[in-house]
């Protein structure tokens, strides 16, 4: 399906043709923050992208246009199952097709390399292997649904500590055994449309330049026929960007690309034959989406609908790992009464924050999940602890709009404002209004406080404001944030607080937000980008806690959802610790010991330290779960279904991992663990992580009756012994059976997902690549196989290997 057809390579060379050099340098240049220029000329529509990865959010950043909104990466990831993130894909096409999308801007397949990291949401294991089968299944769903995908960030782009600027120190080993690995299953199995070259340096040239990893690896070695557009500015220089294999700069209007690339070949610092051959590949990658006209595109017909929100829920539930359940804790037995617990219980964090933000429709928090599925009177909430050490944009009880002004200060355009925050991106200005006729913009409006006291208001962004609350200015001043380094800084950075005032619940005040227009400094980029924030009253920690151990001594069982913060996980900074924000582990602590039935629901996209896992009944781990989180928590709660997660990543404490480092020296970051990450480096270093990679219990057992392999193919015999059905992750390890230091212990060569009735047998066939059995070679540069005697270790987790055979290859 996505071979090029020879069709589309005639089109692309007809159409070619027909374009001077304006035209084609026009074409490799962002015109705006998502799109390429139309070129009406050869029949070319504008080429429209958006990110990504969990939804679609289309050139508007706003809730007025709302996506569906899937689990988080880190839990597509959970599921082991490539055929669901294949459907994952058909989904967001179709999401695509709906806002006029063309290029979706994911899968994000950068590794979990330090825990730190503070994006890993985004990302899917640690493993290259898992991470290269579930982004395969990705791209090639959203493929099929005629839409394109760009696979990012080409490499190494694992952590966000000075990520313009990182020098990346990786060894060609471990580049290519790792970080270069899922990249390469991905073009081998999936054939994608599109890649994306990442912000940061590999070895000393900067990723946007890189020849020798994007001429010579990815489409020399490889043969990735797609195209490859810039990160978000990270394109530094017209001819070493194009040299480098770079052919598309986003975004625009300013870009090194456009006229400072004609005025390169003109100069003769390049030469047109260059430029033609990136022309190629956008022209490639119009026609294979339907964007030149005459020309059949890849998929001429799109497949059948996909209900989104049924799949939302069907992923999370599929995606939940439950790593802990004593006393068969879960299901929760027909009749109990639940208290359930925790800020995020009734404000649910469904997502990561940065590019990666969508706007979903509505949101089923697990408040609302488990209020639908218990009898009345059988479900109680306290909050416990709110995490929130900040202010947040301000959303609930807020009703806003956006008026825009001139410097004579008439009103020229009204836009609605569903939240405090403002992200006008270039082409979404209210009608009417243009970048040079704006002058300042008013977020103003009502908001009605649910709870009385004293509610702290705030301001996020760069430039001059005035903050008015209830007839009261506050702020009548310009504020700069402290770090300006990454360009998104608008996007990503604290809200400063700068009011507070006693309101009475239920009493609506008037509010207003002034800002002065200013773009930001050096970038080429028309954004208009700032935010209303808002801080509920504080209350006392002590007694929200001592409120929730009493609703959870009056109750059967205690339902505690703790949860990071988009202060904790998000694009653009990384993780200073690994603890739960707020007094959430002091709150877990007292409702365990005032009810020894208590589940721990854990919210956060990538591993958060448990310190009292050994005291609660049962930890079930839920991502970013995505719109429909609290129906699916329900479901796996109440028992309707199991939940159907693995751990994509090993879960352990900050003290005890390997690998921590993000933060370059000097610029630079060495790679120094080499091919030892993730659970490789756990197992070398001899340490017990809390929950191993590949971990996750479901509602039944399964015993392991045999495996038969011949080197090539294993086949596993297992059976569900327990009284349900279930579905059980059979997981195949390579260990050399002579052990070698320079090789891990064992690594993940396959898994198949199986399912089976009470009682009944099921089998499980896995094909080990040959990969697995290679290493690197340095020296030679090149795939080295390794012959000898291997275990293959088949069973539910790394640590839990149930049947073993050997094999001499
Ligand atoms: C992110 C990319 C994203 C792009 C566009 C960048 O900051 O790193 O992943 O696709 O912005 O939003």
């Amino acid at each position: 399906m996505a071979d090029t057809g020879t069709h589309i390579e005639a089109a692309v060379e007809t159409a070619l043709g027909k374009l001077d050099l304006d035209a084609k340098t026009r074409l490799l240049a962002g015109q705006d923050m998502w799109s390429l220029p139309a070129l009406p000329e050869i029949g070319l529509a504008s080429l429209v992208m958006s990110d990504g990865p969990i939804g679609v959010r289309g050139v508007r950043w706003t809730a007025d246009d709302p996506s569906v909104a899937l689990p988080s990466p880190t839990a597509l990831a959970a599921t082991w199952d490539p055929g669901l993130a294949r459907r994952a894909g058909v989904l967001l096409a179709q999401e695509a097709r709906r806002k006029g999308v063309h290029v979706l801007l994911a899968p994000t397949v950068n590794l979990h390399r330090s825990p730190l990291g503070g994006r890993h949401f985004e990302a899917y294991s640690e493993d290259p292997y898992l991470t290269g089968r579930i982004g395969s299944g990705y791209v090639t769903g959203v493929q099929e649904g005629g839409v394109a995908t760009t696979v990012k960030h080409f490499v190494a782009n694992d952590a966000e500590t000075d990520r313009f600027t990182v020098n990346n120190l990786v060894g060609e080993r471990a580049l290519r055994e790792l970080y270069l690995a899922p990249f390469e299953a991905i073009v081998e199995n999936a054939r994608p449309w599109g890649i994306m070259t990442a912000y940061n340096t590999v070895n000393g040239t900067t990723m946007t330049e890189h020849h020798h990893l994007v001429n010579g690896i990815l489409r020399g070695e490889w043969g990735f026929d797609g195209f490859n557009v810039s990160d978000w500015m990270a394109a530094r220089d017209t001819v070493g960007a194009l040299r480098g294999g770079l052919d598309v700069a986003m975004p625009g209007p300013g870009t090194v690309y456009g006229e400072s690339l004609a005025q390169a070949v003109r100069d003769g610092r390049l030469d047109e034959p260059e430029v033609d051959e990136a022309v190629r590949r956008v022209l490639r990658l119009a026609a294979r989406v339907g964007a030149l006209a005459d020309v059949e595109p890849a998929v001429p017909a799109p497949p059948a609908p996909v209900h989104g929100e049924a799949l939302a829920r069907e992923l999370a539930r599929r995606s939940f790992v439950l790593v802990r359940n004593e006393r068969a804790a879960l299901p929760l037995r027909p009749g109990r009464t639940v208290a359930l617990i925790g800020a995020a219980a009734r404000d649910a964090r469904v997502l990561g924050g940065g590019s990666a933000t969508v706007f979903p429709a509505h949101v089923v928090s697990p408040l609302d999940g488990l209020a639908a599925a218990l009898p009345e009177g059988a479900l109680s909430y306290a909050v416990g602890a709110d995490p929130t050490t900040e202010l947040a944009v301000a959303d609930r009880g807020f009703t806003l709009r956006a008026v825009c002004r001139d410097a004579a200060g008439t009103v020229i355009g009204t836009g609605s404002a569903p939240s405090g925050q403002i992200q006008w991106t270039g082409t979404d200005l209210p009608d009417g209004v243009t970048h040079d006729s704006l002058h300042s913009v008013e977020l103003t409006g009502t908001f009605t406080p649910r709870a009385s006291g004293r509610h702290s208001f705030g301001i996020k962004g760069a430039g001059a404001f005035t903050l008015t609350v209830a007839g009261t200015t506050y702020f009548d001043d310009a504020q700069q944030p402290a770090d300006v380094s990454d360009p998104f800084e608008a996007f990503f950075g604290s809200p400063v607080p700068r009011a507070e005032t006693e309101l009475t619940a239920g009493e609506p005040v008037d509010v207003s937000l002034t800002y002065v227009v200013r773009l930001p400094d050096g970038i080429p980029l028309k954004v208009v980008a700032f935010a209303l924030a808002h801080q509920e009253p504080p209350r006392d920690p002590d007694a929200l806690i001592a409120e929730a151990v009493e609703a959870a001594r009056a109750a059967d069982t205690a339902v505690v959802v703790v949860a990071t913060t988009d202060r904790v996980e998000s694009e653009g900074f990384d993780r200073a610790d690994l603890r739960l924000p707020g007094r959430q582990d002091d709150l877990v602590r007292a409702v365990a010991a005032a009810n020894p039935d208590t589940v721990v629901v854990v919210n956060s996209g990538s591993p958060v330290e448990l310190p009292w896992r050994e005291d609660v009944a049962a930890v079930l781990l839920s991502w970013f779960p995505g719109q429909e989180g609290g129906a699916a928590l329900a479901d796996v709660l109440t028992g309707a279904h199991e939940p159907g997660g693995r751990l994509p990543t090993t879960w352990g404490s900050l003290a005890d991992a390997p690998v921590t480092r993000v933060a370059p020296s000097d610029g630079e970051l060495p790679y120094e663990e080499g091919v030892f990450i993730g659970y490789r480096a756990w197992e070398k270093e001899g340490r017990t992580p809390a929950y191993v990679f590949g971990h996750g219990l479901g509602y039944t057992d399964w015993t392991y009756d045999s495996v038969e392999t011949d080197g090539t193919t294993v086949a596993v015999r297992l059976r569900n012994t327990g009284d349900r059905a279930g579905r059980e992750v059979v997981q195949v390890y390579l260990a050399p059976t002579e052990p070698d230091a320079g090789r891990p212990a064992r690594w993940l060569a396959g898994f198949a997902g199986v399912e089976a009735g009470p009682g009944k047998s099921a089998e499980a066939v896995v094909t080990l690549p040959r990969r697995a059995f290679e290493i690197w070679d340095e020296a030679a540069h090149r795939w080295f196989f390794v012959k000898g005697s291997y275990e293959i270790q088949v069973g539910r987790s790394l640590a839990d290997r149930r049947i073993t055979a050997t094999i001499n290859v």
